[in-house]
C-alpha cells in the first residue's frame, strides 16, 4: 500500500461500504444537488413508467465520489425494477457477460462501473445486447459452428465512468442519455453534510457544516469521511459537538488545507511549479516525479485542480497557473510568459 491510500479523496474503501448504504439517498427527491441532471432523469423516468418500457440505456460520467453508483441505484427504486452491479474490470470473457445478461429479468437494470475497462471482445457483445435486445452464441467448432441468436427481455445498462474519452464510440452512441457531474456547489455541499450529519447521529453546529462543506472539493464523497474523522476527533478531544473550532483543528491534522486541498494536490502542484518551473510538463513525467499513478493524478487531482483554475492542460502539458503560486504561497514568475509559446 503506498501512502495515498489513507487519502479522503481516493475513489473507494471497502471498509466504508456499510456507511454508504446508510448514507445512500433512495431516491430523486432525497438526492440533494445536481439539479440539471435530476430534472433529466424525471423526465426519463416518467416517460418510461408512461409506456410501461425499460429506461433507456443512461451513461453517468465525472470525477469519483460525485453519485454516479448513487444515481443508478435510485434510478432502479424510481423505477421498481432490481439492479445487478459489476464493472469493466469484473468482466473477464464475452462468457461472463452472457451469463449476467441471461439472468436479467424484464426492466431490469445491469450497472456497469467503471465501464471503460470493458474489454473489446466483451464491448462487441454488449452492441447487439443494448441494441436489438439479442445474444448472439456460436456453437460448435469448425465447419459445423453455427451462430444463434437469443432474445433478451429488455433491460438497461447503465454504464459509470471517471473518462467520457475511453468510451469507445460505438458503445458511447449506444446509450440514449449521456449525463456528466460536475462539482456540487456549496449550498449543496453544506445540505449534504447536514443530512449525513442527522443520519450519522452527529452533533454537527451549523459553523461546522460550513467548514467541511468548504474543504469537501465539491465532492459528497470526501466531505462524508471528513464528517466521519471530524466526528473521531470530536468524541475524543471534546465532548462530541462538532463546532467550527473543532472541524477546523481535525481537517488541519488531516493536512486538509481551506480550499480542500490535499497532501497529494500539494505535491503535484509542487512538482510542476518547483521542478518544472510552472510547466508545460506531461502528465506522466509529473507522476514519475512523486511517485504516483498518473491515472490517480488524472481521475483524482487534475478535476479539481482544474475546477479551482489552478492547472492548465496545454497541448504541451500541465502548466500552473498564477492562482496556484499564490496558493502555495511562492512568487508568481510573470516575465516567463513566452516559454508557453
Ligand atoms: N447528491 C448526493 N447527496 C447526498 N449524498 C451523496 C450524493 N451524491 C453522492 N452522495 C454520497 O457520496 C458517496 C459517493 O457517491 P457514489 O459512490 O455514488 O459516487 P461515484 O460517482 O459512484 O464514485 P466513483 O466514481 O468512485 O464510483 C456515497 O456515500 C453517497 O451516499
Ligand atoms: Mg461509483
Amino acid at each position: 500500500m503506498n501512502e495515498s491510500s489513507n487519502r479522503l479523496v481516493n475513489p473507494k474503501t471497502q471498509t466504508e461500504d456499510g456507511l454508504d448504504q446508510s448514507l445512500r439517498p433512495k431516491s430523486l427527491s432525497d438526492l440533494i444537488g445536481q439539479e440539471r441532471v435530476k430534472e433529466n432523469l424525471r423526465i426519463l423516468i416518467e416517460a418510461a413508467l408512461q409506456r410501461k418500457e425499460a429506461l433507456d440505456h443512461v451513461l453517468f460520467y465525472g470525477p469519483p465520489g460525485l453519485g454516479k453508483t448513487t444515481l443508478a441505484h435510485v434510478l432502479a427504486n424510481e423505477m421498481g425494477v432490481n439492479i445487478k452491479i459489476t464493472s469493466g474490470p469484473a468482466i473477464e470473457r464475452p462468457g461472463d457477460l452472457a451469463a449476467i445478461l441471461t439472468n436479467l429479468r424484464a426492466g431490469d437494470i445491469l450497472f456497469i462501473d467503471e465501464i471503460h475497462r470493458l474489454g473489446r471482445a466483451i464491448e462487441e457483445v454488449l452492441y447487439p445486447a443494448m441494441e436489438d435486445f439479442a445474444l448472439d452464441i456460436v456453437i460448435g467448432k469448425g465447419p459445423s459452428a453455427r451462430s444463434i441468436r437469443l432474445k433478451l427481455p429488455r433491460f438497461t445498462v447503465i454504464g459509470a465512468t471517471t473518462r467520457l474519452a475511453l468510451i469507445t464510440a460505438p458503445l458511447r452512441a449506444r446509450f440514449g442519455a449521456v449525463y456528466r457531474l460536475d462539482f456540487y456547489d456549496l449550498p449543496a455541499m453544506q445540505a449534504i453534510v447536514e443530512r449525513a450529519g442527522r443520519v450519522l447521529g452527529v452533533q454537527v453546529q451549523p459553523e461546522g457544516v460550513q467548514e467541511i462543506a468548504l474543504r469537501g472539493r465539491g465532492t459528497p464523497r470526501v466531505a462524508l469521511r471528513m464528517l466521519r474523522r471530524v466526528r473521531d476527533f470530536a468524541e475524543v478531544r471534546s465532548d462530541g459537538v462538532v463546532t467550527r473550532q473543532i472541524a477546523h483543528d481535525a481537517l488541519d491534522l488531516l493536512e486538509v488545507d481551506a480550499l480542500g486541498l490535499d497532501d497529494l494536490d500539494r505535491r503535484v502542484l509542487r512538482a510542476i511549479v518547483e521542478k518544472y518551473q510552472g510547466g508545460p510538463v506531461g502528465l506522466s513525467t509529473i507522476a514519475a516525479s512523486i511517485s504516483e499513478e498518473p491515472d490517480t493524478i488524472m481521475d483524482v487531482v487534475e478535476p479539481y485542480l482544474l475546477r479551482l483554475g489552478f492547472l492548465d492542460r496545454t497541448p504541451q502539458g500541465r502548466v500552473a497557473t498564477q492562482l496556484a503560486y499564490e496558493h502555495l504561497g511562492l512568487p508568481y514568475p510573470k516575465n516567463e510568459q513566452p516559454r508557453l509559446l
